[in-house]
């Protein structure tokens, strides 16, 4: 497919390709790509013992390529958190089965949701009726059939239906009106990530799940079948995924990993995704790089040098990153290193692409492709 955004991002970073990573302009964002192809596999061989789907979200790639390697290793769709994404992954990755994860709301979004939804399978996370409604006339303007979750609150506060009595009265809602069908329901447990304890973190994972299946009972007796129920994350796919009445795990981060998620499945997965930095100034025992808070997330903490974990950052401020040493340090001026990152989606999102690694030359450019909320989406 031609996308014009896609051969302007090649032209401009496209020389890069086959330069050894030291010879790379910084601050680029690195993909170490056999390591998230062994991520990749080892969580679809994962999910596959748990007897449980996987629908990969692909809010932290927003990688049109690295979806097409999650489907190629058996992800029967994908998760998406915007419109956007959606239109990317059915577009340009040729995802049948997608999911967005969130609410859709705004006239365009509406309508772009509804023409896609003649494109592909195009599943939507509803939480009020005045939405069904809306997407319903929007479907029925295009001449298409949208597919809903019900989106169910386990705990995290954030968006879902608060009661069992909601959901069932959405569902009548849904049944109602034509161009929608409801699919089933999603409870994200995202209350759990936060949750660095882990016997406390499986507690309140059981506890959403439980929740959710609730909703799932109160549907079903109230003649309304759930065809899916999704939920998880990385932190929590082995007891989301473990429960018989969930049908797909939305783990994303899997893929690249990072501090934050380390964390949470320690030795699991492998750092795929790196931030490469130069060494502007050497003072000391400290270095500068010129990887700042413009190219690396900072949400979850400062992350560290990937090849000198015992160096201490000090600070990132917005083009500088500071690297104290307790020795003379072993970077020069000109040097480059890398850093992690604590909080991969945030932190791709800094960049226009991806410069994919093997064996320390970059190989291949990919976009972030799906990185905004897109050209206008009404067509
Ligand atoms: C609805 C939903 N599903 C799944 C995920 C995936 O989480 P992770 O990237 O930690 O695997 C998220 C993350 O925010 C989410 O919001």
């Amino acid at each position: 497919l031609r996308d014009p955004s896609h051969e302007r991002l090649l032209e401009r970073y496209g020389d890069r390709i086959g330069r050894p990573r030291a010879e790379l302009e910084t601050p680029a964002l690195l993909l170490d790509l056999g390591a998230a192809r062994r991520n990749i596999a080892r969580m679809a061989d994962l999910l596959t013992g748990l007897r449980v789907g996987l629908r990969p979200h692909v809010k932290a790639h927003k990688s049109p390529e690295l979806a097409r390697l999650q489907i190629e290793a058996g992800a029967a769709g994908v998760a998406c958190a915007t419109v956007w994404e959606a239109v990317v992954m059915a577009e340009r990755a040729g995802v049948e089965d997608i999911l967005i994860a969130n609410q859709v709301v705004g006239a365009g979004k509406l309508g772009r949701v509804a023409t896609l939804a003649g494109e592909c399978r195009l599943t939507v996370a509803v939480d009020d009726g005045r939405n069904v409604r809306d997407l319903s006339q929007a479907a029925v303007a295009a001449g298409s059939e949208l597919e809903l979750l019900i989106e169910v609150d386990v705990g995290m506060g954030r968006a879902g239906v608060r009661t069992v009595e909601h959901a069932v009265a959405l569902a009548a809602t849904i049944a109602e009106l034509a161009g929608v069908r409801l699919r089933g329901v999603q409870g994200y447990e995202g209350h759990c990530m936060i949750e660095d304890d882990r016997a406390l973190r499986e507690a309140a994972a059981v506890a959403a799940n439980r929740a959710l299946l609730a909703v799932v009972d109160a549907l079903e007796d109230a003649g309304h079948p759930c065809e899916t129920v999704s939920g998880g994350g990385t932190g929590t796919y082995a007891i989301t995924g473990a429960n018989p009445g969930v049908h797909e795990v939305q783990a994303g981060s899997y893929v690249l990993m990072d501090s934050f998620h380390e964390r949470l499945v320690p030795g699991e997965f492998e750092l795929a995704l790196s931030v490469l930095g130069r060494v502007v100034s050497r003072q000391g025992a400290t270095v500068v790089l010129d990887c700042g808070r413009k190219s690396v997330s900072t949400d979850f903490g400062n992350p560290g040098l990937v090849a000198y974990p015992e160096a201490h950052v000090r600070l990132y401020a917005e083009e500088h990153c500071l690297v104290d040493f307790d020795r003379p340090p072993p970077l020069d001026l000109g040097d480059t290193a890398e850093v992690g990152l604590s909080y991969a989606p945030t932190g791709v999102n800094l960049h226009d692409v991806f410069h994919v690694v093997d064996d320390g030359v970059v190989t291949a450019i990919w976009p972030v492709a799906a990185r905004g909320s897109g050209p206008p989406l009404l067509r």
